[in-house]
């Protein structure tokens, strides 16, 4: 008989950014162009754009204190702290255990273990924040939740990278496609007030991302994998062979890590809808 896959987990690779990376934030970031293309110029980047969505909340809200906002795919729920010490009433929200036990040591008691599109709210938010998360919720259900969870007026406020009519490859398999994205939100109930393209501020990441990877991740396994050839070449061979086809995606995976490719391709949209 099959395993059946756990309906929550604890997702290992936000884990490594957390743990090990020391990343607090799941984010790509915005990078001004001195920004040093390295893990600290990452950190400086997320808090730059945390700043940024926080002022447009801020914008929105006229009184934090009765401005409920959910925080859909909320991580580590560093946003959520920051917006709840701004004065929000805020609550995250997220499918992954590791992610709820960080956040229930952040704010106690706000915190719901679900699948956005799954979520059964008791009540209504002024505020539905997706901070790179709206990719990960199947588009058709999306608009249609955020609308049932949002008081008339509410807003949703979505920032995340979205693929174009024709990206194709690798590279178009992750994102929504903007004009799929847009056309659902005019169906179901949404108004856009407020939009801006911000590629050039996000894509840095990539590089980033690259240079990092390049520099310590390939250059740790070929400084062991050299040592191992020397000594067990045989077990060398039969290693390289069995891992034959995850080393291949490893390498394509790495061309994922490329900022004009993902220009080509994507758009890192920043979004304010309004129930409508
Ligand atoms: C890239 S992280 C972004 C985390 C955080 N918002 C930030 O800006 O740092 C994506 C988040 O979406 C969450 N997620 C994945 N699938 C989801 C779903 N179906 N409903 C709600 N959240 C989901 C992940 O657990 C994670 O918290």
């Amino acid at each position: 008989m099959g395993r059946s896959k756990p309906e929550f987990r604890k997702d290992r690779a936000l884990r490594f950014y957390y743990d090990v990376l020391g990343l607090d934030r799941l984010h790509y970031g915005m990078w001004v162009d001195n920004d040093p293309r390295t893990l600290d110029g990452v950190k400086v980047a997320q808090k730059r754009y945390e700043d940024f969505l926080v002022t447009e909340i801020q914008s929105l809200a006229k009184d934090p204190a009765k401005t409920r906002v959910l925080d859909v795919g909320c991580g580590s729920g560093v946003m959520s702290e920051t917006l709840f010490g701004k004065g929000f009433d805020v609550e995250g929200l997220s499918p992954d255990l590791f992610q709820q036990e960080i956040f229930e040591k952040r704010l106690p008691g706000r915190f719901h273990l679900a699948r956005f599109q799954y979520f059964n709210s008791s009540k209504e938010y002024d505020l539905v924040l997706m901070s790179e998360s709206a990719q990960y919720i199947p588009v058709k259900q999306l608009f249609a939740k955020a609308y049932e969870c949002l008081k008339p007026g509410g807003h949703l406020v979505v920032c995340d990278y979205f693929k174009n009519d024709y990206a194709s490859g690798l590279i178009g398999k992750s994102g929504h496609k903007l004009s799929t994205f847009l056309k659902l939100a005019k169906d179901d109930g949404f108004l856009v007030t407020k939009e801006k393209d911000v590629t050039h501020e996000t894509s840095p990441t990539l590089d980033a991302a690259k240079i990092f990877i390049e520099k310590y991740i390939l250059t740790s396994i070929e400084i062991f994998s050299d040592k191992l050839r020397e000594r067990r070449p045989r077990l060398f061979k039969i290693i390289m062979w069995l891992f034959r086809k995850r080393i291949a995606k490893g390498y394509r995976i790495l061309e994922l890590l490329d900022s004009e490719a993902f220009a080509k391709n994507k758009k890192y949209m920043f979004f304010i809808f309004q129930k409508n």
